[in-house]
């Protein structure tokens, strides 16, 4: 059971904001926004380089809390600026040969699907859309069917931007393993809101932001990298922290995950990302799913009773991510009237969800995101809102 009274006490704004926008940013509670606080007064007081030497067991405590939640080994873990940034260095590392085949879903993330079109072309690669089953998830028996000689890896999105899916990333997993294909995982949505175990899934890679179910600051992002695979990735960038200038004419990148870090980033907020992980930890992951879920099915029910209006989720498994429709209104529209009533929700845009919509017949869809700090009477306000607009 969730301590309700102490997670909202310790998010002030839930006292005057209603807000189901997690999976854009989430709020971040006291003791991770203090974390990131003092160590900015810290660094203004005494010099940032100090203040990074001052407070180095905060700065590791990182990636021994991001290992833990995740149950990786510290080594194997790396920050990065944001999820996107993570995904590409493990991506753009990979080495693929022209004629190699990569394995996706229309639920791939618009950034990384950019990636792999970008690199199709580069390279002479072929992406493989893997279809949908009819819950709209991965067809798992399609991606077995789908493997070739000359595919390479998977590329899949745990919780895809645009709505309320789980992909099953452990059947996936277990495909990938027997096939001996690498298997990179889009933990963006997924991490925080759920249990996510990298030794379950199977996968070699998986990358996440900091903002959204994790309740971190802004412009933090993390990146896993299995430790058998990470000296087989020759990263796209390199600098003085990511490798050694062993030799006039040599250099060798770092044995671990550190290889795929830059040696500036932002030091607050990876304490505050460290804390925040430690602070998920603390609540636990399947309290937490659990109550997300809960919630959102709950939400969505809701919305559904409404005339007019529409939720588009798929999947047998399903998230906090509630993503609807009304008629005559547009997403744009109703999230404008909603913020006019202190209510944060986000969009999913056509645009960043081309193929999945198209086959779907969507348009841009509001979406409303819920976190463990919400609760019923959020949801009541929410449901009346809606019917309102028009
Ligand atoms: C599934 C998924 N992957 C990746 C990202 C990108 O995250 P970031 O903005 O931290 O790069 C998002 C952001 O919306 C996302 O929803």
């Amino acid at each position: 059971m969730i301590d309700l009274a102490r997670v909202r006490a310790d998010t002030p704004s839930c006292e005057n904001l209603l807000h189901f926008n997690n999976a854009g940013a989430s709020l971040m509670p006291t003791p991770v926004f203090d974390s990131v606080i003092n160590h900015l007064n810290l660094e203004q007081q005494i010099g940032g380089y100090e203040a990074h030497a001052h407070a180095m067991d905060q700065v590791e405590n990182f990636y021994h809390q991001m290992a833990t939640l995740l149950n990786a080994n510290t080594d194997e873990i790396a920050f990065i600026e944001n999820a996107t940034r993570a995904w590409d260095m493990a991506f753009y590392a990979l080495p693929l040969k022209p004629g190699d085949r990569i394995l996706t879903h229309e639920s791939e993330y618009v950034s990384n699907y950019l990636a792999l079109l970008q690199q199709a072309e580069r390279r002479s690669l072929h992406i493989d859309l893997v279809p949908s089953d009819e819950q709209g998830q991965i067809d798992v028996n399609e991606l077995q069917n789908r493997i070739t000689d000359r595919t390479r890896v998977i590329a899949l999105t745990h919780v895809p931007t645009q709505g309320g899916l789980v992909n099953p990333a452990e059947a996936v997993g277990k495909i990938a393993q027997e096939a001996g294909l690498i298997y990179i995982l889009d933990g963006c949505q997924s991490v925080g809101q759920m249990p996510v175990d990298v030794q379950k899934i199977q996968c070699d890679v998986l990358s996440g932001t900091g903002r959204k179910f994790m309740r971190g600051p802004r412009g933090t992002g993390f990146l896993y990298v299995r430790k058998g695979l990470i000296e087989k990735l020759d990263p796209p960038f390199i600098d003085l922290h990511s490798a050694m200038w062993s030799s006039d004419d040599g250099f060798t990148f770092q044995p671990n995950a550190i290889r795929f870090e830059n040696w500036e980033s932002f030091y607050a907020g990876r304490i505050g990302l460290g804390k925040a992980a430690e602070y998920a930890m603390a609540i636990g992951l399947e309290p937490i799913e659990q109550r997300v879920t809960t919630l959102a099915a709950s939400l969505r029910s809701n919305l559904n009773n409404l005339t007019g209006v529409r939720t588009t989720d798929q999947g047998s498994r399903q998230c906090g991510i509630v993503t609807f429709i009304k008629d005559g209104v547009s997403a744009q529209q109703m999230q404008s009237a909603l913020h006019a009533q202190r209510m944060n929700v986000s969009t999913a845009l056509f645009t960043s969800a081309r193929l999945d919509f198209s086959r779907r017949s969507l348009p841009d869809v509001a979406r409303a995101s819920l976190h463990y700090f919400n609760d019923d009477e959020e949801i009541e306000r929410f449901v009346q809102a809606v019917e309102q607009v028009n």
